[in-house]
Formats: C-alpha cells, structure tokens, sequence
C-alpha cells in the first residue's frame, strides 16, 4: 500500500488493523518504531502518510467509504481441528469478509490479497452474497471479487513491488480486474499484469512458493552429498545454474528455508492434493518440507559431532536470527530450530543480529514451545564480540552483510580452543585467517576445509 501511495497520489488508502498498537507504531513520529523493517519502505511511509496513505482502527467507517477493499490477513496454519498441522486457519479472512459484507456501501471490489488455500474465494463470496441478498429489496450493496496473491519477497519488498516479474490478477468480473489492472499499470508495463480466473490465481500463488521451495530442497540435498563426497556445493550450483533451462537463481544452498510461506503453503498443497485424493501429489510435495527439516537437525548433529559429541555447558554463537538477511522477520527461522537443538542438549546459545531485538527473539522462542534442557540459556546479545567470547563455536545462520567482512584474525583469538567455525550461509572466503588461529572450519556443502 506505500508503493501504491507513491504511484498513485489521488487515490486514499487506508490501512486499517484491529491491533491497536499496531496502528499506533506506523502512526509513529520516528521509524524506528514501524513494526516491520523493510529496505525503503519508512521512506515512502514519511513521504506519503497523512497526505494519501493512512493508518486506522476505524474499520467501519473505512469499509463504508472504500470502493475497494484488500483483505490481507494472516492465514496460519491451523494447529488444531480437522487439517491440524497442514490446513490454513481462514478465521481471519472470514472475521474481514464479515466486517466487509456488514459495512460496506454501494459496489465494492473485494481483493483476496492473503495468500489462501484455492476455493477460498468461494468462502468470501458466499459471506459476501448473503448480504447482498438480505439487503436487495433495497439494493445498497453488491460486491466483485478478485484474487490478487502478493509475490514479493521480504527484504526485496519495495523493489519487488516496483519492478515486479508478474502481477497477478485472477476473477470473473472483467470490469472489476479492468479496474485493479489500471491501477497497477501506472508503473507496470501492460505485460507484466497476468489475468487468470480464480481459481487458478489462488492455485499460482501456492505452486509459485512450492517450486521455489522445491528449489533449495533440492540444492540442500546435493549439499549432504557434496560434504560426503569432496565434490563443492558452490562449483555444483554454478555448473547447473548455467543451463539457463534451470537458470541460477534460488540455488544457495542454506540451513534449511525459513520465513511466514513456503512451509505454510506447501503444508496447504499438501492438505489440498489429499483432500483430492490426490496421494502422490501430496507426498511429493511434503517431501520438499520433510528434506527441510531434516536439513536443520543435520546441521545441528554436525555441529554436536564435532564439538566432541557433547555441547552440554558450552557457549555457542549463533550469528543471524532472521529468517534470512534485510528482514528483521524470524517466522521459521532455521537458526530457532537450530538453537532449539543445542539447547535441547544443553548448550548456551548466545544469539547476534544486526535487525532482531531482544523482544523479538524472546518472542520467537516463546512462540515455539521449544523444549529447554535445565542447563541451557540463550542470550542476546549487542555485539558480534559479546556473542563469540570464549565461545567454543560460531554458526553463521543468517547472510547478513556484516557477517562476510568480519576480522577472522581478531575473532579467532577470542575464542575458546580448539575452536569451529560453522558457516551455512557460504559467506567466508578468508579461510586462512581462521585456521591460522587453530580454529576448525566446516561450511555447508563442502564439509571440513
Ligand atoms: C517467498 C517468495 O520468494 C515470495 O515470492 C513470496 O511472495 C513469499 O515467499 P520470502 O519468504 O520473503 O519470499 O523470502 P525468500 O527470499 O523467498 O527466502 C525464503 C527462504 O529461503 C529464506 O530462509 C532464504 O534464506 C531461503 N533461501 C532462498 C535459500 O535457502 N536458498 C536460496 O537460494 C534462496
């Protein structure tokens, strides 16, 4: 809605919440405050709020005075029910289509924007219809509805969103994807704006996710293979990546993939393809999560391995807690999973990142029901240096620019001997520098060096 804001001037755009404090910190004097870190986006939020872009809690005047409204809530996996663990909980997007059908005035295009399971659109205008039939005798409401999925990538947000590869835009109601599609033409060339009927927008959005994540499965798995081997993960995804047939993008093998889609919309196809019966089709596609999974808890026995199979007491930094770098996001982050394990064994986790906060973190784990060992703790901390201290080893969780000029020679001293360095990411290129300071050295895909 800010990139929309900037490109599109006189139209107001109101962004309401029912999370109070949500709304207070965007309305904020000092960015700092934004609930979200974004590359770019407190920029165009100072440049545009107060003159067409808003932020509210009065959700029932908005929607009255809105000729479109994007429903864009979250839809997590459910954890209990019927579909416990794979299907998505609606609640949220039937609690909106709710608020949407009781205060909405005159015709009003309602855009799916939440990433859905496919037929979701259905639920919304069934909600939606009923109003309309309740209220035709005098005939004050109708609705169109348009599925547009977000394709943008957290950390490339605002980019994404200005020079995006597609816009989807799929429904039935030519007028009403007309209108939606004008408005993004304003910065996006005509041929980059795909329309599809529903269902097939909604099942994109969840493919799209599905092959990406399929993606770095797959490199993840020929990364075990490589550390067995000798063969080098970087030299094996160059090589493939050349065929511009599989291209080299979204090759970097990595601790697993972490952040709020891929195993939620994989979880869905899944629930999806076995509501169907479509049994093959769904253990394919969860074989993408099961490799993901098992990525991490072998980085963890990696680690546990070589530090003389026992992390019990010991200090452990783990650098980068973000999902991945330029988001201060931790929703499935690989290095909670990770840090869970070693705890879980005992160890003391000493946690650095440049974006996520000490509340952030203590959130995260609060929010994963991790299972501490009476022994363990983790810490945040402040600084690189606060975190390695005499710390037996250091994981490289998170790719974070600040991570691949660090001064190996002063920071191997600091460290407990004989020391490991564990880099996932494949950030470190001054290997001598460690080793010369009798600190051990294993990277992802390439093993011990
Ligand atoms: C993803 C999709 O890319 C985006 O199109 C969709 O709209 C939302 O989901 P996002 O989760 O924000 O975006 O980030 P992305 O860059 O895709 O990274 C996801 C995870 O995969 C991260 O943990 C990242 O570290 C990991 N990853 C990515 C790899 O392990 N290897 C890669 O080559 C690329």
């Amino acid at each position: 809605m800010a990139v929309l804001s900037k490109y599109c001037p006189e139209i107001e755009i109101t962004l309401v919440d029912i999370n109070e404090q949500k709304i207070k910190l965007w309305n904020s004097p000092n960015p700092e405050d934004f609930p979200v870190f974004e590359e770019g986006l407190s920029q165009l939020i100072l440049n545009n709020r107060g003159k067409n872009l808003f932020f509210s809690t009065e959700i029932e005047s908005t929607i009255k005075n809105s000729d479109m409204v994007f429903i864009s809530v979250n839809t997590p996996t459910k954890t209990s029910g019927f579909g416990a663990g794979y299907a998505s909980d609606l609640k949220w997007v039937e609690h909106s289509a709710r608020q949407v059908a009781n205060y909405s005035q005159g015709h009003t295009i309602v855009v799916e924007k939440s990433t859905v399971p496919v037929k979701t659109a259905e639920l919304i205008k069934k909600i939606l219809v009923a109003e309309e039939k309740i209220e035709k005798n005098i005939n004050t409401k109708s609705f169109s509805i348009v599925s547009s999925p977000e394709f943008l990538a957290e950390g490339t947000a605002i980019s994404d969103l200005e020079n995006p590869d597609r816009v989807l835009i799929g429904g039935d109601d030519e007028k009403a994807l007309n209108i939606l599609g004008d408005i993004y033409k304003r910065w996006i060339p005509e041929n980059k704006i795909l329309f599809t009927n529903l269902w097939s927008s909604e099942l994109s959005k969840l493919t799209a996710n599905a092959f990406l994540a399929q993606r770095i499965s797959s490199i993840n798995s020929i990364s075990a293979l490589c550390e067995k081997t000798g063969a080098k993960i970087f030299e094996v995804a160059n090589v493939i990546g050349s065929d511009r047939r599989i291209g080299d993008k979204f090759l970097s093998p990595s601790p697993g993939f972490g952040g709020s889609c891929f195993q939620k919309d994989i979880l869905n196809l899944v629930y999806l393809s076995r509501f169907y019966g479509l049994e093959p089709v769904a253990d394919y596609w969860e074989q993408v999560l099961i490799l993901n999974n098992w990525q991490r808890k072998r980085i963890s026995k990696i680690v546990v391995e070589k530090l003389f199979g026992t992390v019990t007491e010991k200090k452990i930094a783990i650098l980068g807690f973000s999902f991945k770098s330029n988001t201060n996001d931790t929703r499935e982050s690989s290095a909670l999973y990770i840090a869970n394990d070693l705890m879980e064994n005992g160890a003391n986790v000493f946690i650095h990142d440049p974006k996520v906060s000490d509340f952030e973190i203590e959130n995260a784990f609060r929010n994963f029901k991790f299972s501490k060992n009476n022994l363990s703790s983790w810490t945040s901390c402040e600084n690189i240096i606060e975190a390695i201290n005499m710390a037996d080893a250091i994981i490289i969780l998170t790719e974070w620019n600040e991570y691949k000029s660090i001064d190996w020679e002063k920071i191997a001293k600091l460290m407990r001997k004989p020391g490991w360095v564990f880099d996932t990411r494949n950030i470190i290129n001054d290997l001598n520098s460690i080793k010369k300071n009798g600190i051990n050295f294993w990277s992802l895909g390439c093993g011990d060096n």
